[in-house]
C-alpha cells in the first residue's frame, strides 16, 4: 500500500443500480452495486474508503448519510441520486461529483458552481448506444412494431390491425433537437434511410463539413422546426432552457400524426401533455427510455399513453446508454477521472461540466 495515498485518504460514495442475481450471471454489468464499476480493489489498495449503495431516496437514505463526509461522489443517470442544493449543503467535504455515464442534470449545477464542486462525466461513453436506441425506436414507432409483436405473443394474426398504422421511414422529415455527440450520430445513422429531409435545432451550429456530410439543414426557431418534422428526436441535455420544452403549446406546432422520441431526459417533455396529445391523435407515437422520475412509478402517465388505435408506445426503462459496451467505457472513464483527481492531473476538458465555479461545457444552455 502506498503510504502517501493513505495520508490523502478519500471517501468515495457511489450510488448505482442493483443487479441482484444478474450481476453474478453477467460480470460485465459493471455499473451496479454488486460489481461496483470494477474499481473497489483499486480504490481500497490505495487506502481509500469506497461505499456503494442503491439507497438514494430521502434524508435517511445511505446516500444522504454518507454524503456528509464523502469527498467524491459517483452517481449514474440510470438510477439518479439527486444531488440537490439541500443535499450539497450537507456535503461539506465534497470536491468532485462524477457521473458514470453522460448527463449530469440530476446534479444542481448552479449550486455545484457556488460550492466549487467539480462535476465531470464520461463524455462520449454511451453515445453510440443511445443513437442506436433512437434509430430502433424510430423504426419501432413508424413501422408499428410493438402492437405487431404483442399481437403475435397473444396468439393472434391480424395483418390489417397493424398495417393500418405502419409507414416507411423513407421519405419522412426527421429532426433532432440537439445535434451534439448523440444527435449527430443519429443523423449519420438516418442518412442511408433516404429520408425526405434531415433537420436540426440547436443554438450551437454544426461545422459546415459535418452538416454537409449528413445533409442536414438547421432551423433556428423551435416551432418552425417542429412544424416541418414527421419525426422529432430529442438529444439535448436537461437544463433550465429545455425543461418541458415539449409541452401543450409546442406540441400544437408539431405535425398531426407525427412521432416523438426522447432518449435525452424525461423532463424535457411534459409527460401529461404527451399523453393528452397521443389520446387526441396529434402525436401518433412516443418512445424512449427516460422518465421525469426514476424509477418511474407504476402509475406514470407514459406507462399508459397510447394513440387512438391503442398503440404508439415504445417506452422502456432507462437502458439505452447502459449497454455492456457502454458500461465498460464509463467504468474505465470514472477510474480515469478519479485517478486524475487523486494525482492532481488535468482532467480531459471534454469530461468537465462545471469546474472552478464555472460552466466548462457549452451544452447546458446559453450562458
Ligand atoms: P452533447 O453535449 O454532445 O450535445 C448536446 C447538444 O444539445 C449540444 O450541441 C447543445 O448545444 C444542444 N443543446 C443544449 N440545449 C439545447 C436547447 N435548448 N435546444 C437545442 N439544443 C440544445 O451531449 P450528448 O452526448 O449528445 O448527450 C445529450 C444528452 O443525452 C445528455 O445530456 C443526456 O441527458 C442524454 N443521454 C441519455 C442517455 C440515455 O441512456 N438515455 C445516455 C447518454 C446521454
Amino acid at each position: 500500500m502506498n503510504p502517501t495515498a493513505v495520508a490523502n485518504k478519500e471517501k468515495i460514495l457511489a450510488v448505482l443500480y442493483t443487479a441482484g442475481k444478474y450481476a453474478k450471471e453477467q460480470p460485465k454489468l459493471l455499473g451496479t452495486i454488486e460489481n461496483k464499476l470494477g474499481i473497489k480493489d483499486w480504490l481500497e489498495s490505495q487506502g481509500h474508503e469506497y461505499i456503494v449503495t442503491d439507497d438514494k431516496e430521502g434524508p435517511n437514505s445511505e446516500f444522504q448519510k454518507h454524503i456528509k463526509d464523502a469527498t467524491c461522489v459517483i452517481t449514474t443517470p440510470f438510477h439518479p441520486a439527486y444531488l440537490t442544493r439541500d443535499v450539497m449543503n450537507k456535503a461539506d467535504k465534497l470536491k468532485i461529483a462524477i457521473t458514470a455515464g453522460v448527463g449530469s442534470d440530476h446534479i444542481d449545477l448552479n449550486a455545484a458552481n457556488e460550492r466549487k464542486i467539480t462535476v465531470a462525466e464520461v463524455t462520449g461513453s454511451n453515445v453510440v448506444a443511445v443513437a442506436e436506441h433512437v434509430l430502433m425506436t424510430i423504426l419501432n414507432l413508424v413501422r408499428n412494431f410493438v402492437p405487431a409483436h404483442e399481437q403475435i405473443m397473444r396468439g393472434e394474426w391480424d395483418v390489417a390491425q397493424v398495417a393500418r398504422n405502419s409507414y416507411d421511414l423513407e421519405g419522412k422529415v426527421v429532426g433532432t433537437i440537439g445535434a451534439g455527440r448523440i444527435g449527430y450520430r443519429v443523423l449519420q445513422r438516418l442518412k442511408p434511410f433516404d429520408c425526405k429531409e434531415l433537420l436540426y435545432f440547436d443554438y450551437q451550429a454544426l461545422p459546415k463539413d459535418a452538416a454537409d456530410a449528413v445533409g442536414v439543414r438547421r432551423v433556428d426557431d423551435l416551432k418552425d422546426f417542429l412544424s416541418q418534422c414527421d419525426i422529432v428526436t430529442v438529444n439535448a441535455p436537461l437544463h433550465e432552457g429545455t425543461h418541458h420544452l415539449i409541452n401543450d403549446d409546442t406540441i400544437k406546432s408539431m405535425k398531426p400524426g407525427s412521432w416523438l422520441i426522447n432518449t435525452a431526459r424525461g423532463a424535457i417533455c411534459d409527460a401529461a401533455a404527451v399523453k393528452r396529445a397521443m389520446a387526441s391523435g396529434h402525436i401518433n407515437g412516443y418512445g424512449g427510455d427516460v422518465w421525469d422520475t426514476q424509477p418511474a412509478p407504476a402509475d406514470h402517465p407514459l406507462r399508459s399513453a397510447f394513440n387512438t388505435m391503442g398503440g404508439g408506445n415504445a417506452m422502456t426503462a432507462h437502458i439505452s446508454g447502459t449497454s455492456l459496451d457502454s458500461q465498460e467505457r464509463y467504468a474505465n472513464g470514472v477510474k480515469e477521472i478519479l485517478d486524475n483527481y487523486f494525482n492532481k492531473k488535468e482532467q480531459n476538458p471534454a469530461n468537465l461540466i462545471v469546474t472552478d465555479g464555472q460552466y466548462a461545457s457549452k451544452a447546458y444552455g446559453k450562458r
